[in-house]
């Protein structure tokens, strides 16, 4: 690269980090103008290095993972040091953890030189905003997406040596099932997974973040749903949502709280047997709305309502089955304003770096034989079973949205 071109960059991150303010806010308005700066200083950097630089960063990411989740399991970080002035040794940290001098110093290796965690001039070790905070939930998060997806992923190779090169689409047999030995088990993914409960655990206190990418509320207008006094006198009985696969209740919670002309006797809670006993049993099903053990991959029982509204469903499963769970729906959309709702992350039809987390979890989704999708996707999904995209009702500032779709006329 020329001189020209790196200054020319670096005028661009001056700029930009001169209208710099940070802001406490998490959403991704917020975050856009911090994300835009880390970006531009990956650009430049990239355009710095050359290809045996990039081998050694990778390299250096690789040994840095492995590192930070060995680490995490012997809970060396929680024994160092909060205050980042402060210093801990390697003798006094290895006689804290139980972890042999030895090791923790080749483990650290790494950490310091990603900037993980810092080291002085006498040796000596302290700890950083990164190293603190995975002490807690992003750490929780880093475990769920190593030990769930990056690990069956190391293997991707030999998985598609033996099934074939083309994306994974069954929950029987796909690069999870494959890495834990049960691809000839019969067993689906969270029956694998179920069977290692602190497993299972971390899938679940994980999976709250991805609640986040997906927002609820703020861009499709629910109230559009609310049945008027003439559509109730004719269908006492018609339905306004049907929250499919709808959980333990929060969703719909979340709905009727900011959508106030929805009432809650108009909406169905459904989930399978399980989920629903447990959302009665703990009380998390919002007062007054209906809840009905249904299995999904059955013909849905609930006719005319005005929508059906599947949220962070779709991702786990191939066209193939989505297209299975579309056709469920379809006979029990009778009346002519029957809708399909579909809210799950929207990939960028061309790939940006600010949108990168979505490539990163349409990766993981891959696991286990999910996939993320762009609208594009969705239509052609939409468009294979006789349904016809009315409208993307896009997040603002997320890559997210809910997909809306009604039997073609
Ligand atoms: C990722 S969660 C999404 C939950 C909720 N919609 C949300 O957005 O938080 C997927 C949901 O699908 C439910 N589910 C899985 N298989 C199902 C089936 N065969 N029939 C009905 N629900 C099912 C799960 O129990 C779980 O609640």
């Amino acid at each position: 690269m020329d001189n020209s071109t790196l200054t020319s960059l670096v005028s661009e991150l001056s700029a930009l980090a001169t209208a710099y303010a940070p802001s406490t806010g998490h959403d991704a308005a917020s975050q856009a103008p911090k994300v835009a700066l880390v970006n531009l200083t990956r650009k430049i950097q990239q355009s710095l290095m050359d290809p045996a630089m990039m081998v050694q960063a990778h390299s250096l990411q690789m040994a840095e993972m492995v590192s930070v989740r060995t680490l995490l399991d012997l809970k060396v970080f929680e024994k160092m040091p909060t205050d980042e002035s402060e210093r801990i040794t390697g003798k006094e940290l290895s006689e804290q953890s139980g972890v042999q001098q030895a090791l923790l110093e080749r483990l650290f290796r790494p950490l310091v030189a990603s900037g993980f965690i810092t080291q002085s001039g006498d040796g000596s070790y302290g700890s950083t905003k990164f190293s603190q905070a995975y002490t807690s939930f992003p750490g929780l998060f880093f475990t769920l997406m190593f030990d769930h997806f990056l690990q069956p992923m190391t293997d991707l190779p030999k998985y598609l040596a033996k099934h074939g090169a083309v994306e994974p689409t069954s929950f029987y047999v796909n690069p999870y099932s494959d890495y834990h030995n049960a691809s000839d088990s019969g067993l689906t993914t969270w029956e694998i997974m179920s069977k290692d409960p602190q497993k299972l655990k971390t899938f679940q206190i994980g999976l709250t973040t991805g609640d986040a990418m997906v927002p609820i509320t703020g861009y499709y207008d629910f109230n559009q749903l609310a049945l008027t006094e003439e559509e109730l006198e004719k269908h006492g009985d018609r339905v306004s949502l049907v929250d499919i696969g709808g959980g333990v209740g929060n969703v719909a919670k979340r709905i009727l709280d900011e959508y106030k002309e929805l009432k809650p006797e108009n909406i169905v809670l459904e989930d399978l047997n399980s989920i629903i006993d447990m959302a009665e049993k703990e009380e998390t099903v919002p007062d007054g709305v209906k809840v009905l053990k249904h299995d999904f991959w059955t013909e849905q029982p609930v006719k005319g309502a005005k929508a059906y509204y599947f949220r962070r469903v779709f991702h786990d499963y191939s066209d193939e089955l989505c297209a299975k769970l579309l056709k469920q729906v379809i006979p029990a959309m009778t009346a002519p304003d029957s809708r399909v709702l579909v809210a799950d992350m929207l990939l960028p039809e061309i790939m940006t770096a600010k949108e990168a987390h979505t490539a990163a979890l349409d990766v993981a989704c891959m696991v286990m034989g999910g996939k993320e999708r762009t609208e594009q996707d969705f239509r052609m999904l939409f468009q294979s079973v006789g349904l016809e995209v009315v409208a993307i009702h896009r997040a603002p500032g997320a890559a997210a949205g809910v997909v809306e779709g009604r039997l073609k006329s």
